[in-house]
């Protein structure tokens, strides 16, 4: 399973491409406004240099027309943007049309299997189901996404499932063993996946153990 980075923060992503393990990134309106005020496109490109991988950046319009200019603007600042769409009838009429430019979508905001199945069938690249927001909400999020694993193989749809809205480890755990192609996780989870208290202990074990070794 491949792992983005859900953040717009330079020094998150650095963080985490130096381990080595970092697959993307996305990043959505909430996530810059919690950069400050930066200008959009030097910030984009800034992150698209750090990281190999694709990097999703969200269109603001409602409208097709408008999603397309935006889209096409964004795949100038780089070769790994993304663009990402809402989950909407003109959202998923940007898919299409983007598709004919050649520019990779992103459809956000999935809540429902019927909702990233109309996203497959548009030629979204990615379809991005939001677990935590729906388990808040009452609902299931891993079902979800177990759901989508069986209808995308049904169909061999080259979309693939990047979960979002991640909360905690044991998710990620959870989705990777379902077969889901990506899960993008705020910097917080990425450090949780990372440390475990035992490794820890046995590790001051193993070096307090070598010390005694030493005369
Ligand atoms: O980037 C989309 C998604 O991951 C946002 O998650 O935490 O705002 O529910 P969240």
């Amino acid at each position: 399973m491949k792992l983005f980075l859900d953040t717009a923060n330079l020094a998150e992503i650095e963080t985490v491409a130096s381990w080595g393990i970092l697959d993307g990134v996305t990043t959505n309106p909430t996530l810059l406004s919690k950069e400050g005020k930066v200008n959009p496109e030097k910030h984009l490109k800034a992150i698209c240099k750090q990281v190999v991988g694709p990097v999703s950046m969200e269109v603001i319009s409602t409208d097709t027309k408008g999603m397309v200019e935006e889209g096409k603007k964004f795949a100038k600042w780089a070769e790994n943007i993304v663009v990402k769409v809402p989950m909407t009838g003109e959202g998923l009429k940007a898919v299409t049309e983007l598709k004919k430019f050649g520019i990779s979508t992103n459809v956000t905001l999935i809540f429902s299997a019927n909702q990233a199945l109309l996203a497959a069938k548009a030629g979204a690249r990615y379809v991005s189901p939001f677990i935590g927001r729906l388990d808040e909400n009452g609902e299931d999020g891993l079902m979800l996404i177990s759901e989508l694993v069986q209808i995308f193989d049904n169909y061999a749809f080259e979309t693939e499932i990047l979960v979002a809205s991640v909360r905690h480890p044991r998710q990620v755990t959870e989705v990777a063993r379902m077969g889901a192609d990506i899960a993008t996780l705020p910097f917080a989870v990425f450090e949780k996946l990372l440390h475990h208290p035992m490794t820890d202990l046995g590790l001051e074990k193993f070096l307090k153990d070598w010390k005694s070794t030493q005369k």
